[in-house]
């Protein structure tokens, strides 16, 4: 399935104020600067801060309030890319259509790069913060956002996920620890990212409850997608080589269930994602097309 209209705009709000954030160049560390531009600028569907606009906007905000958050949750996961990549965890040599990181840096310099990229976040995000505290609501809002956001990255997130994928791997494994695995590597980040931009536009309870319940689900649904796309896509479309789950014994939906149930799986928490939406009706008509978009992609 092809880009979307307000997919294609917010991404390009994305891009355009992605590099804001980034501390200036100090010709001493000109390496590290490099390589985490390298990273940044290589492309990416820009999903994570994309949702997060959408959700600041779905809750009342104004998108371009929410860039600080937007921008950090994509330093926050180019890093956690630079390090799934490097030799110690899935020692991949291709992303995005490049070299990974560490082949063009070396591994000394990707792993500062994600350490810049993981701190900048936090930083990016507490500047913001500095200029609301006079207003106690919208500093709160943004609290809250930087907390989910950290939750989400964090070991009781994504760098869970990431050691429970490491210990899995080459291993037979249930599918609970499958399921805690893929909710904790990739679900929760995305569901940070719903939640932080729900808070910074002020959101209900109601529309942040439905607006979790709906990144729970298309979180793991996404990570099913980017397992099957392991088995059945292609290089040139995904960017990254194919077959490298299977050839590292990696804990995945098709190696645990085959690719046929894994495709139901897949479509059945897209569905699920959708429904958690339902009653807000024409007005969450991105979030729809963003589930199905993201479950037929083939990159
Ligand atoms: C890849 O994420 C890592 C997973 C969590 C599956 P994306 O598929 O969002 O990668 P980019 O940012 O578009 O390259
Ligand atoms: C990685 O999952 C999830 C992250 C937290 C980065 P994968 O290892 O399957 O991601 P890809 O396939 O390398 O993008
Ligand atoms: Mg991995
Ligand atoms: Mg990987
Ligand atoms: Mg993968």
């Amino acid at each position: 399935m092809r880009d979307f209209e307000e997919y294609i705009a917010r991404k390009a709000l994305v891009e355009e104020h992605l590099l804001d954030f980034l501390p200036e160049v100090d010709p001493k560390s000109s390496a590290l600067y490099a390589a985490m531009h390298y990273s940044l600028k290589s492309g990416g569907k820009r999903i994570r801060p994309v949702l997060l606009l959408a959700a600041c906007e779905f809750a009342g905000g104004e998108a371009r309030e929410a860039l600080p958050y937007a921008c950090a949750v994509e330093y926050i996961h180019c890093y956690s890319l630079i390090h799934d990549d490097l030799p110690g965890m899935d020692d991949d040599e291709l992303r995005r259509g490049l070299p990974t990181n560490h082949m063009v840096y070396g591994e000394g310099m990707a792993v500062l790069a994600g350490d810049g990229l993981l701190t900048t976040a936090f930083e990016a995000m507490n500047k913001d913060m500095l200029i609301y505290f006079d207003d106690p609501v919208k500093l709160k809002r943004r609290v809250r956002a930087s907390h989910e956001i950290s939750k989400g990255a964090g070991c009781r997130g994504m760098a869970a996920g990431q050691a429970a994928d490491i210990e899995a791997a080459g291993k037979s494994i249930a599918g609970e620890l499958l399921d805690y695995i893929h909710l904790n590597k990739t679900a929760a980040p995305i569901v940070a990212a719903v939640k932080a931009g729900a808070f910074i536009g002020g959101a209900t309870k109601e529309v942040l409850t439905a607006l979790e319940n709906y990144a729970e689900n298309l979180g793991l649904a996404f990570q099913i997608a980017d397992d099957i796309l392991d088995v059945t896509g292609d290089e040139g479309e995904l960017g990254k080589r194919t077959g490298a789950d299977r050839a590292r014994a990696k804990p995945t939906y098709p190696a645990l269930y085959g690719v046929e149930q894994s495709r139901k799986r897949l479509a059945a928490l897209t569905e699920s994602a959708t429904d958690a939406l339902a009653s807000f009706y024409d007005n969450a008509e991105f979030f729809i097309k963003a589930a199905q978009y993201l479950a037929s992609r083939n990159g």
